[in-house]
């Protein structure tokens, strides 16, 4: 938990960002199920029958299963996957076709026989099912296995098959209903199968329900029947399905309503049904979906080449439906009420991009699934991105490129979390598919991956196939030369945990560049073992000043896994190059001083806009992360924030909040932060003033991000105006007679009002979380304990909450705010210098409250000592450490680490701030801003 608290900066903790919820946790399925049970591959389906009879109002179901299977090696027996909760009790085994030598000897078709089961079997800890029969059954022998089962319809979770509930409002009656949720491998709860991706065969479904209730599954109704001995009930049988996995099953019975839908749309070319399904009371909220999912599908159409392969598709909006993600079974999409009616439209086309990726052609085991859902990925952003045309679908690829960047480039990527590590392992695939499309050409990049679905379609596909198809077509349109596979560059990419930076130094007399690569690190120390064995195929696409042309992103030349590589005819010298633009490769870019400052200088005329916005971002983004990274001067990185002053859009600043907290942080122990505040205020304060305090009507999403954005960043670094709004706002708390009832303040002013408001707001503050009732919202409590910690400027505050909550052990406090207290204090240098001198001051006492408490010492050490980046700081850590050195227990070994971390961050401080401050100094002077 620490871990993830030091990685986010205060900022963004307090900040309400949209999170964007990503398919890592498939992956991290995928990954655990890279050593499921396999089956022997001795029986294979060809096809199912399948009957559901699921009662919801008891809780149970009941079925049967006939699996029509062929022997591929002479066996006795019969291995299928049944989960330990499936009750099976009856099984039958008919032969209908003899074997391949019997079948060659007679011309008469055998009759169908029924072969004896001798006893079946359980494996113990694993779901297989082992059917013994009596005699042994060659190749080519054909059987029908009927099974017929029980088991319990699940209320507590949304996978398998499961029931859950709503309230009618109109008869105030409950409503049953159930569904599916076989993904990636729980088909083997609701009926005996091969439940492994890669057997895909037909199913025909038949599902039991009420008269009352409507049944869905992936194909079109076919007939329905009435059930024997059950006046109420029938049975609904549906179209047979193409060949699919397991997985993709899916069953819906309800009392939903559906949206009114055109069955055929000449027009469009469209010749299947879409139909929406919710609650009757919640219909209205999915008006627009059919036309959401009409334009993402004909994207995505055009992009496979290929038409939505099913005869219709359902979409539900299911109340309390769990799961992390929707339900992707074929033709039947199960989502949250709320993911449906949301007003983006990149969930929907999410689980569409999965329909042709996935379930159409799928991943023949789960270690290919990696892949698969990274082009998905792709797949969305390009639907999404081509269907909101006003919008930029959350900054594509920025936001995500910048975090990736930040990942690799620590000395330890993804600390030990295996779901940050699946999350941008994917995303760093996801840009190697874009990189592809750029360097390839979207003609190529699209009929290679055309190319593989039409041969991959209704069967599966391991990641070589795709890289494979891309190479074909590269080759046969001459983009590659024979000696380059595609395979070859994907591999030097998604094979690391690591990125690369260029580094661009031009010999202006001769008219040349030398560019070299090396492994990109960001966090120091630098000391990544085996750098050196880090090299990438990787494209160099070249802007020059005098030839400016961004349409074209064909490379120049391909590093082929080279360190160092030079070229000749390069512009003369007052004409500056930018390699690498609109961020087509996932790598930053390193230039000679001259060539930033022509780009700096560049930056600031008028001609600016002929370099596009993500261009412009990723110069400025590039110079302060490689300054940061001490591979840089900071004075030409911050030369590169000077155009900033005529710059108004969003993206091209969005780089530069990052570099206000990453900056402002690192140097807040230190004189300089008070010049950077000023310099920050003269940032923004224009562009703020511009925007207007108030949201117009016709702002467009980047503006309003804008005007947020410098406004919490003004209001960080002291603006007055900012501040005096804050403090009315929470003066309304402060007066109303009850405070403990409610919060009428915004989050937005909480913080600064802490930070630079009077001690009795911020007592106020406490208070109020130390009455706090229980039957409000915690989180309410959570965002206000972490403010009255997190903001301060003064130790006098923080010294309170630490006397109240530790020394006084105030009985309002639980160890996990003391905890959260900790974490917060590290964000600022006020924070954790006032927790080491309150830990030296009264280490005698804290020893005895936390003795039996360890993960509180432990995390009380690190939080105190961990953080310092002067020399000041690494003797007041030094010192402790040599008078108490006997005494940190269990924490002995973070104070070493700090101690080393230490040292590390004053050797930055040493070498940058003299640089930033006399930078600050000229530049303020220049604005007439010194003091
Ligand atoms: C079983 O599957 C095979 C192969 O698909 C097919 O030829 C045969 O007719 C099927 N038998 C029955 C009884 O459905
Ligand atoms: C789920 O089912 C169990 C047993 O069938 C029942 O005791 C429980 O109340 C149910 N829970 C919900 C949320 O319906
Ligand atoms: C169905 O199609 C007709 C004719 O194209 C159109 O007028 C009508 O609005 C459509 N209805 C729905 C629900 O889309
Ligand atoms: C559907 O779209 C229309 C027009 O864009 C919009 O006015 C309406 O609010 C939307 N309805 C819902 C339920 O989102
Ligand atoms: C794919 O590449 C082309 C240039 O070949 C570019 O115009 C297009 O925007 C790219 N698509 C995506 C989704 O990045
Ligand atoms: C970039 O290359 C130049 C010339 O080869 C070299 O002097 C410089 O140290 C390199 N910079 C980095 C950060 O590797």
């Amino acid at each position: 938990m620490l871990a993830v608290f030091k990685a986010l900066p205060l900022l963004i903790l307090l900040l309400s960002v949209e999170a964007r919820h990503r398919r890592s946790i498939d992956l991290i399925a995928a990954h655990s199920l890279i050593s499921d049970s396999r089956l022997p591959r001795e029986v294979t389906p060809n096809t199912y029958n399948l009957h559901l009879e699921p009662h919801p109002s008891e809780g149970h179901f009941s079925g049967r299963v006939r699996i029509n299977v062929t022997w591929q090696e002479p066996t006795d027996k019969i291995t299928l996957h049944a989960h330990e909760d499936l009750e099976i009790f009856k099984i039958i085994v008919t032969q209908f076709a003899a074997d391949d030598e019997t079948e060659k000897a007679s011309s008469t078709p055998l009759p169908p026989t029924e072969i004896r089961v001798l006893k079946t079997e359980r494996v113990p800890k694993k779901p297989l099912y082992v059917i013994h029969l009596e005699k042994s059954a060659n190749r080519g022998t054909q059987c029908e296995v009927d099974l017929t089962f029980k088991g319990r319809l699940y209320n507590d979770t949304s996978e398998g098959l499961f029931r859950s509930s709503y309230i009618d409002p109109e008869t105030k009656t409950l409503k049953w209903f159930v569904a599916t949720h076989f993904r990636p491998n729980l088909a083997r709860r609701v009926f005996p199968c091969f439940d492994e991706p890669a057997y895909k065969v037909p199913f025909v479904i038949n599902v039991a329900r009420h008269k009352s209730m409507v049944a869905l599954s992936n194909m079109p109704l076919e007939t329905t029947e009435k059930m024997e001995g059950k006046p109420d009930w029938v049975w609904d049988r549906f179209q047979q399905t193409p060949p699919m996995s397991t997985f993709s099953v899916g069953v819906v019975v309800s009392e939903f309503a559906n949206t009114d839908y055109n069955t055929t749309d000449e027009e469009n070319n469209f010749n299947f049904e879409i139909r929406v399904w919710a609650r009757p009371d919640f219909i209205s909220a999915l008006a627009n979906v059919t036309d959401t999912v009409r334009k993402s599908i004909k994207i995505l159409e055009e992009f496979w080449g290929c038409a939505y392969p099913l005869p219709k598709i359902d979409l539900l909006a299911l109340p309390n439906y769990q799961a992390t993600r929707p339900a992707d079974n074929w033709g039947l999409l199960l989502f949250k009420e709320s993911e449906l009616s949301g007003r983006r439209s990149w969930h929907v086309s999410q689980e569409l991009a999965y329909q042709w990726l996935g379930t159409l052609a799928t991943p023949f085991w789960w270690s290919d699934a990696h892949i698969n859902n990274a082009l998905a990925r792709y797949v969305t952003a390009y639907t999404t991105v081509k269907m909101e045309t006003n919008e930029s679908f959350n900054n594509w690829p920025m936001t995500m490129l910048y975090s990736i960047y930040y990942e690799f480039s620590k000395r330890y990527p993804h600390g030990k979390s295996t779901a940050i590590k699946q999350d941008s392992t994917s995303a760093k695939t996801e840009l190697v598919f874009r990189m592809l499309n750029y360097t390839l050409g979207e003609r190529t990049f699209k009929h290679g991956l055309q190319k593989f679905m039409t041969d991959r379609q209704y069967k599966t596909f391991f990641g070589d196939d795709i890289w494979n198809a891309l190479t074909e077509q590269a080759k046969f349109d001459n983009v590659l030369d024979d000696s380059m596979t595609v395979n070859a560059i994907a591999a030097s990419w998604i094979t690391k945990d690591r990125l690369p930076v260029i580094n661009v130094t031009r010999d202006y007399k001769k008219k040349t560049v030398s560019i070299a690569q090396r492994v990109y690190l960001r966090e120091r120390p630098h000391d990544v073992p085996d750098q050196e064995k880090f090299v990438w195929w990787i494209p160099i696409i070249l802007i020059r000043q005098d030839k400016m042309n961004f349409t074209n992103s064909t490379p120049t030349i391909w590093m082929r896994k080279e360190r160092e590589i030079t070229l000749t005819n390069v512009p003369s010298s007052d004409n500056f190059i930018i390699v690498n633009p609109e961020e087509i490769g996932p790598f930053p870019v390193n230039y000679d001083v001259k060539n930033w400052n022509m780009l700096a200088q560049y930056l600031c005329t008028e001609n600016r806009i002929k370099i596009p916005v993500n261009t412009r971002a990723k110069l400025l983004h590039d110079a302060w992360n490689l300054a940061y990274a001490g591979d840089l001067s900071f004075a030409t990185a911050l030369n590169m924030t000077l155009f900033l002053k005529h710059e108004r859009e969003y993206l091209a600043w969005d780089p530069v909040f990052t570099l206000i907290d990453h900056i402002g942080r690192h140097i807040d122990s230190s004189a300089v932060h008070k010049k950077f505040q000023t310099y920050v205020r003269l940032l923004l304060t224009p562009l703020y003033e511009e925007l207007g305090d108030e949201p117009k009507d016709d702002d467009c999403e980047g503006k309003i991000h804008l005007r947020s954005s410098s406004k919490v960043f003004l209001c960080q670094a002291g603006y007055k105006p900012c501040i005096e709004e804050a403090q009315a706002a929470f003066k309304k708390w402060m007066e109303i007679e009850n405070p403990d009832e409610g919060n009428p303040v915004s989050n937005q002013y909480i913080c600064p009002v802490f930070k630079w408001g009077t001690n009795e707001e911020w007592e106020f503050g406490l208070q109020r979380v130390i009455k706090f009732p229980p039957n409000r919202k915690q989180n309410e409590r959570t965002y206000l304990l972490k403010t009255l910690a997190g903001c301060p400027n003064e130790a006098e505050k923080i010294e309170r909450l630490l006397n109240i909550t530790i020394l006084e052990q105030n009985g309002n406090f639980t160890d996990n705010d003391v905890y959260l207290i900790f974490s917060m204090l590290t964000g600022s240098a006020n924070g954790y210098t006032t927790l080491f001198n309150f830990l030296k001051k009264n280490w005698d006492t804290i020893k005895v409250r936390f003795e039996g408490k360890l993960h509180l010492w432990n995390s009380l050490i690190t939080s105190a000592t961990t953080v310092f980046k002067t020399q000041e700081g690494l003797d007041m850590v030094s010192e402790l450490y040599v008078q108490r050195q006997s005494e940190f227990g269990t924490a002995d070994f973070v104070i070493e680490k700090a101690l080393k971390n230490i040292k590390e961050e004053t050797k930055w401080s040493n070498d940058n701030l003299p640089v930033i401050e006399k930078w600050l100094d000229e530049y303020l002077q220049a604005n007439n801003a010194t003091k």
